[in-house]
């Protein structure tokens, strides 16, 4: 037996080792493969057999399949049949900053290089498939898993979603992209019914996940929890067959969410291939499991319909070289480097909101004391959010950065100043009620430690009791009694920096305009405290900008402010319908705290010669916009130029600004640099409901080029012809 096995797996790699990995090659060794196999051993490859495996076929040499989770990090190896760990010792992986943190970067390089991380990693855990990444719409301020996805932009999601993904899987991992589609809320997740137009699908919901499949070619996609249009996302046929099949042309593997399928028959129809997480006890009983096999013996179901759910299996399995271990990745974990790009991420993320009389960066040859102040200046994060969650190797809290770096030469006086009253409860927000009493007592002793101090730093903001997956927060304020907090310091000593620890919008104005200095630091994962005291002492900069529209208060912001979030009835109806994010805001005129794409910088910057290589253009055309930018300070930065079109005049309404290119520019002192942002005439195009396509209606648009989408350095004309 054991010979015939080693014999098969010989054969396998040889025929890999001659062939070029064609798809034809690889189209007719699935066809091979998939006659040798009898229908129970198929339906096998269809559904796990534990948490996060599926069986193999040992006599013909398909191994099992290993998933793990999750976007920012290599999930801790969990018990094959429950859901505790597994204790092991040697899996701890490298943290990076979750997705908002990554969005604020708006580099597409170091996305890149985490995705490679994360591939190494993963194939050093031995795993096939990495869960993630999450990249549904953050629509609401409150969606407990906001922390996790990565903006309300489609086009910063599709352009980071592609980097991430391709790098990945040039390491021999599929990723897995989630949740597909409309899981922008947790609450009621697996029971919610999510109404969205076919042109809001189409302009914001889509595009991320066209942009996986279609230009990073992802591997695999996850079906969410949630319905849709009336139908389980894991069972709708126009997800699952029209768009993922038909329109995006995926050749890989449509999986549930953990517990999200529903039926055999109607989900196998509508292009499901694998079931995850069912809460049967017994995997044979599970949909694709004994009922597949039956509903195909009793004529329900075609055999050939399995085939094609195999041979989308085996097709992943051939491209991350399943059967050619030899030329696999081998993967390597916890190294300097991926620790370095762990840094270098939190760094880049890190957004400075207000920077009055250029308190920062501080000066550390000049001071004497600093107030550290705050729960979040020792709390560590890495393990918390649930699937994301994890064991990292080390991580890194401010105050032990800062002690570590600078304790020697400067006096630390560390107070608490609040006291986490939250705990977390799964599926449920409860953990979050009666979290606002103010402690008194830790707040005169922070006041005592700010008074005596040079300088005071609040790390105050949010953790993973609010930001998780399972259950949306109740409402956006600081908790804790934070802002008390923050306003008796303040009075204390007028040189307070408050730095939120947060991955999703919150209510700040009060603070906004109390204290000097705030800074957004996100979940920093394993580097965090060197990332955050590193900006906050001049060695880096900061360069981070908002994935997100920052409210002054959650009811401004379009699902709320329609009254159509978590939804009524079960059901929730997208009425904000294309105005989500800042172009709701911008459309209506809505004045919010931060916009999208806001962030300063140590430097100053000027753009000049703003310039469109011509003024009209045929349908078929690419735009080039260049713009000079120059560091016009003292210290090394960097600017994000963004580029935002509208039209003028429309048949339909259209966003104020839609973004549609963005390039991040490091300059030295005094340096500058000409660049160029490209657009093609097609992507000015809206969704018709009426035609059912993309239509770009010829005529004239504006092209805005800026450093956040409120802060418009140039508006460029041109026309656009039929
Ligand atoms: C989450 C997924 C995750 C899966 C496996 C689900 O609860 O929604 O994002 O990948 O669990 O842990």
């Amino acid at each position: 037996m054991k010979i015939k096995f080693i014999a098969i797996v010989s054969f396998l790699a040889f025929c890999f080792a001659i062939h070029p990995q064609t798809d034809v090659q690889t189209e007719k060794r699935i066809k091979e493969v998939i006659k040798k196999m009898t229908l129970p051993e198929k339906v096998g490859l269809l559904h796990g057999n534990s948490k996060f495996y599926t069986s193999g076929i040992a006599r013909l040499g398909i191994p099992e399949w290993a998933l793990s989770d999750g976007p920012h990090g290599v999930r801790a190896e969990m018990n094959r049949n429950n859901w505790k760990y597994a204790g092991w010792t040697n899996d701890s992986s490298t943290c990076f900053p979750p997705g908002t943190a990554m969005a604020a970067t708006w580099n597409l390089d170091l996305t890149r290089q985490r995705g490679y991380v994360l591939g190494e990693e993963a194939r050093f855990r031995k795993k096939d498939v990495l869960l993630g990444p999450g990249i549904n719409i953050i629509r609401s301020p409150l969606c407990g898993r906001n922390f996790e996805y990565m903006s309300e932009d489609p086009f910063l999601i599709s352009q980071l979603t592609v980097a991430y993904i391709k790098a990945l899987q040039t390491k021999d991992v599929a990723a897995s992209v989630k949740h597909f589609l409309g899981n922008n809320q947790e609450e009621n997740r697996t029971s919610i019914d999510v109404n969205i137009s076919e042109r809001a699908l189409r302009e914001i919901y889509l595009p991320g996940f066209k942009a996986a499949v279609m230009d990073a070619g992802a591997l695999t996609v996850m079906g969410a929890y949630n319905k849709f249009r009336g139908e389980w996302c894991t069972e709708n046929n126009y997800l699952g067959r029209t768009l993922l099949r038909d329109e995006f042309h995926f050749k890989g593997v449509y999986m549930t969410d953990w517990n999200a399928a529903h039926s055999t028959e109607k989900a196998a129809l509508a292009g499901l291939d694998l079931e995850m997480g069912t809460s049967k006890d017994d995997y044979n009983d599970w949909y694709f499991a004994n009922p597949l096999i039956n509903a195909v013996k009793e004529g329900r179901l075609k055999e050939s319909l399995v085939d094609e759910k195999v041979a989308n299996i085996l097709r992943v399995m051939f491209k991350t070289k399943m059967f050619n271990t030899k030329s696999r990745e081998k993967g390597s974990i916890n190294t300097k480097e991926h620790q370095q790009v762990a840094y270098r991420s939190a760094v880049e993320a890190i957004v400075l909101l207000k920077n009055e009389k250029e308190l920062l960066p501080l000066n550390t040859n000049e001071l004497k004391s600093i107030a550290v102040i705050g729960d979040n200046a020792t709390r560590k994060h890495c393990g918390g959010g649930l699937s994301s969650e994890i064991k990292t190797l080390y991580e890194i809290t401010p105050l032990q950065a800062l002690t570590q770096k600078f304790g020697s030469n400067l006096k630390i006086n560390f107070a608490q100043g609040y006291k986490k009253q939250s705990s977390f409860f799964e599926d449920s927000n409860k953990g979050q009620l009666n979290t606002d009493s103010v402690d008194w007592k830790l707040i005169d002793e922070a006041v005592a430690q700010a008074k005596k101090s040079d300088v005071a730093i609040i790390f105050a903001g949010l953790n993973h009791d609010f930001d998780t997956e399972s259950f949306d927060r109740i409402h956006a304020r600081l908790p804790y009694g934070q802002a008390q907090l923050i306003q008796e310091v303040t009075k204390a000593n007028p040189k307070t920096i408050v730095v939120i620890i947060a991955g999703s919008p919150l209510e700040l104005s009060s603070i906004a305009y109390r204290v000097p200095a705030l800074v957004w630091a996100w979940y920093g994962g394993m580097e965090a405290g060197n990332a955050v005291i590193d900006v906050l002492t001049g060695k880096e900069f900061p360069s981070g900008k908002l994935p997100f529209t920052m409210p002054v208060s959650v009811d401004q912001s379009p699902a709320h402010a329609l009254g159509n979030f978590p939804g009524r009835d079960l059901k929730t109806n997208y009425e904000e319908n294309i105005l989500v994010g800042y172009r709701w805001y911008d459309t209506k005129n809505i004045q919010s705290l931060f916009p999208f794409g806001y962030g300063l910088s140590y430097t100053t910057f000027s753009l000049t010669n703003a310039l469109t290589d011509k003024k009209d253009y045929e349908k078929k055309d690419q735009i080039t916009v260049t713009v000079t930018v120059k560091n016009t300070g003292k210290r090394a930065g960097a600017e994000v130029i963004q580029l935002y079109s509208s039209q003028t005049k429309c048949s339909v309404l259209r966003p104020t600004k839609e973004l549609k290119a963005f390039q991040k520019v490091f300059l030295q002192a005094g340096e500058e640099k000409t660049i160029s942002l490209k657009v093609s005439v097609t992507d000015l195009a809206f969704y018709s409901e009426k035609t059912n396509c993309w239509i770009v209606e010829p005529g004239e648009f504006v092209l805005h080029v800026a450093t956040s989408a409120n802060n418009i350095h140039s508006s460029l004309l041109i026309t656009a012809n039929s």
